[in-house]
């Protein structure tokens, strides 16, 4: 039999497989947003950062165009740069372009994403942008431990969150994870945070669902990557795209809801749906800057200067070593 004839089994993935399924069978049942960025997740991701509701993105490019040539003003040349969920070098760019008398600030960049074709296509063209800089990809997701290159340059390093990707992690989550990092960075460091900030639910949700159904598609899109690595059987069209605000916990919430009762093979298992029933898929954590230095305090950093827009949507912090 040709190849091209086998079933696509080969797909099937044991990690996705063991994530959907502690997840599908937990109550309330969830799925772990990092499941997100598959190949097609990563171009619904992209389209969703142009959205005119999803004003994360371009805030977050303004403010950095900005900032980011000072950082020959926090650092000596001669550096790193280590970006966690790095699944393009786009705002990246702005920092590796930062000079000091001519020099570069950055002579090294390593990029932590579980996007493997994103990593690969960053490479392709930091050679070109960037032909003197020393690139490292690391496919791992940003919470797990990360053992650094042992050849980095010996100079400042600079830790970068942008995004506000720290929103898809829970308070303790995210302390443990800020934690982590300046372990890792090491004692002299700093490290530049992007956060989304509070801000009326009337701006927040939309941005969560828009008018043009980008982000019901990225949700949705889990389900389909799940027929396809975990060896399900979800019709996507069956689950409706749900985004609230939880006041309470200072978040944006997306779910997938059950239209119907159903019941959803997913290899040898069976997952039963109520009518209404969600999987809980993102929380997005919305920050004030005191919960940025409380968490930045209890994590071993300490707030060295802030950046946001004029109409505070979207902020930029400068954590140093405490
Ligand atoms: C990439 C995690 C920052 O939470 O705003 C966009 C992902 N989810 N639309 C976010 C996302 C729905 C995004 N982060």
């Amino acid at each position: 039999m040709p190849n091209d004839s086998w079933p696509a089994r080969a797909a099937v993935d044991p990690v996705v497989t063991r994530l959907a399924l502690e997840g599908l069978r937990a109550a309330p049942k969830t799925l772990p947003p990092q499941l997100f960025y598959d190949d097609e997740g990563c171009r619904l991701f992209y389209a969703i950062t142009a959205l005119p509701e999803y004003y994360l993105t371009r805030t977050e490019w303004a403010l950095l165009q900005e900032v980011a040539p000072k950082a020959g003003e926090w650092l000596r040349p001669g550096g790193t740069l280590i970006e966690y969920g790095a699944s393009h070098e786009a705002k990246a760019s702005l920092l590796l372009g930062a000079e000091t008398n001519g020099r570069p600030v950055f002579d090294a960049y390593v990029a932590i994403d579980v996007a493997a074709t994103a990593l690969r296509a960053m490479g392709a063209r930091l050679r070109k942008s960037f032909p003197a800089l020393r690139f490292t990809p690391i496919e791992a997701d940003f919470e797990q431990p990360i053992v650094l290159p042992a050849d980095l340059p010996t100079g400042p390093r600079l830790g970068f969150f942008p995004g506000s990707t720290i929103g898809n992690l829970d308070p303790q989550g995210a302390r443990r994870f800020l934690a982590r990092a300046r372990t890792t960075l090491g004692a002299d460091a700093l490290f530049l945070l992007g956060a989304d900030l509070r801000k009326s639910p009337q701006v927040l949700v939309p941005a969560y669902d828009d008018a043009a159904g980008v982000t019901a598609a990225f949700n949705r899109n889990l389900l389909v990557r799940l027929n396809r690595e975990a060896d399900a059987e979800f019709d996507p069209k069956s689950f409706d795209h749900r985004a609230v605000w939880n006041a309470q916990e200072g978040r944006i919430e997306m779910h997938l809801v059950s239209r119907r009762a159903q019941t959803v093979r997913l290899g040898s298992t069976r997952i039963a749906f109520a009518a209404g029933e969600s999987i809980h898929t993102e929380n997005s954590y919305k920050f004030t800057r005191e919960d940025i230095a409380a968490m930045a305090s209890a994590s071993g950093w300490q707030m060295r200067e802030t950046w946001t827009d004029s109409e505070d949507r979207f902020g930029l912090f400068l954590l140093g070593a405490s």
